[in-house]
């Protein structure tokens, strides 16, 4: 059946359902860093209130963040398994789009995967702890004393994506649609040297939001891109500017 052949299914079929999924994802990380976690924090004092929206609103919010995460994961895989296997292309051009494109997807690729593993390995480990403690004092219990350090891990991984979120989908839209025209005939070797550097930026920030370089507490300066959600745009912006700069040199 026509449908199902590689072009139909793959190259379209599952193209549309990762966006769709990848807008749920990602739609749902700007929600979390741009309305919910400033409105929880406008509670205060209010301790019950919060804990009611953290376990009716969060809760559910979490669900779709997680699970869309899942989706848009598989969904990204199976395009690179059925078009085209872009880790073997990759930088040796027998994709035929260029090695700026295969640098591209590349990243993007790096990037989302770490994002997703993110979402399960700290965020939602971490939100877990204070979904149960939110429902616990809600029905009378005592609070968790771990819960606030947890919120603080989810929340530092949580900026950090949001921060991601940018670089990502630029290099993820743009492999197709902006790294395959004038960056096509780039060589290889400034490819890689392209995909290493941006990797490595991505490790130190990774590795700094894990609190790995100074701890977790607000009083760490090198925290400061996780402090507001307007410090988490500003690195985000700082850091997409500084890769497309990097990306003109080397492969423009
Ligand atoms: C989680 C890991 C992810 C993987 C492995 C992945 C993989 C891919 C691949 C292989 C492509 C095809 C690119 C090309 O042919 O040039 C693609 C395109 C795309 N991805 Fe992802 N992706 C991931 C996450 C995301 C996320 C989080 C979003 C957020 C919305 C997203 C949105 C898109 C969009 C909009 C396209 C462009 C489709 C097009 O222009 O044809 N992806 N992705």
């Amino acid at each position: 059946m026509e449908l199902l052949t590689r072009d139909y299914l793959g190259n379209f079929g599952f193209r549309y359902l990762h966006t769709v999924a990848g807008i749920c994802w990602i739609g749902l990380l700007y929600y979390f860093n741009l309305v919910q976690v400033p409105a929880f924090a406008a509670f205060g004092d209010e301790g019950k209130a919060r804990n009611i929206a953290i376990d009716k609103v969060a809760r559910r919010a979490l669900w779709w963040f997680r699970w869309a995460a899942i989706a848009t994961l598989v969904t990204g895989i199976l395009i690179t398994g059925l078009v085209k296997n872009y880790f073997k292309d990759f930088m040796t051009d027998t994709s035929g789009q260029g090695v700026g494109h295969d640098s591209a997807i590349s990243i993007g690729m790096v990037i989302a995967i770490l994002m997703a593993a993110n979402v399960w390995m700290i965020i939602w480990k971490n939100q877990k702890i204070v979904l149960a403690n939110a429902a616990n004092v809600l029905a009378g219990g005592e609070a968790n004393p771990a819960a606030p350090a947890a919120g603080r891990k989810a929340l530092l991984a949580s900026r950090q994506n949001f921060i991601f979120s940018f670089s990502m989908l630029f290099f993820m839209v743009g492999a197709a649609h902006f790294y395959n025209g004038a960056f096509a005939g780039a060589t290889s070797g400034n490819a890689w040297t392209f995909f290493i550097i941006a990797i490595a930026i991505t490790a130190i920030l990774q590795i700094n939001a894990l609190g790995l370089l100074g701890g977790t507490a607000a009083t760490n300066k090198l925290l400061w891109p996780y402090e507001s959600h307007k410090n988490a745009l500003i690195t985000g912006g700082v850091l997409l500017l500084g890769l497309w700069i990097l990306s003109e040199i080397l492969l423009g």
